[in-house]
């Protein structure tokens, strides 16, 4: 029963409302710990410990060029620093961003996207107060299906960050 239901969700996974309830089984190996699950409640603790606020960011919040609201400021943490100043293709398992969206001034959500340590990708966009809206994993999904033409689904660029 179990193993039905699970092949029924994963079958329906890709579902256009982003509302995949949750990331399997995947750890982004962060920070030396144990990790934080690739859920949808593990990337919005990451936003929400504000541990990010330390990471290598852009200097300021921008307009964006993609649906993220009004204005936008992304953090990498140094896995990912790294790799994107390394001119790398693909980014290593625990890279993570984390994007603070910004409407007229005020913070009003995040994204964060990070890659698990099967190494795909898990997507989350959240907007305040319920900071829940969008989760995904892996490609062929809203979030996957724009991000396919950055470099390993990152489209901020080296130049970007300081
Ligand atoms: C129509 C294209 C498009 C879609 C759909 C889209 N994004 Fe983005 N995203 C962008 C662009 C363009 C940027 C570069 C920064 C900017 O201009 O906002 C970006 C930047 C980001 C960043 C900062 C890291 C990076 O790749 O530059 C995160 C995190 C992010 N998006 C998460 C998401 C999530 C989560 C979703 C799905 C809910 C999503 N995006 C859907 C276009 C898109």
């Amino acid at each position: 029963m179990r193993l039905s239901l699970a092949l029924l969700l994963a079958g329906c996974g890709a579902s256009m409302d982003g509302t995949l309830p949750d990331g399997g089984a995947s750890v982004i190996p962060v920070d030396g710990g144990s990790g934080i699950s690739a859920t949808r409640a593990g990337l919005v603790s990451i936003a929400q410990s504000g541990a990010y606020l330390s990471w290598k960011a852009e200097p300021m919040a921008h307009k964006t060029t993609g649906p993220h609201g009004d204005t936008v400021r992304t953090f990498v943490n140094d896995p990912l620093y790294a790799s994107l100043k390394s001119g790398n293709t693909s980014h290593p398992i625990g890279s993570v961003v984390v994007k603070e969206l910004y409407s007229n001034g005020t913070r009003t959500g995040w994204a964060v996207d990070a890659k698990g340590d099967d190494g795909v990708w898990v997507f989350f966009e959240g907007f305040e107060p319920q900071l829940n809206q969008y989760f995904f994993r892996g490609t062929g999904n809203l979030c996957a299906n724009c991000h396919a033409s950055g470099i390993d689904f990152v489209l901020t660029t080296a130049a970007a960050l300081p």
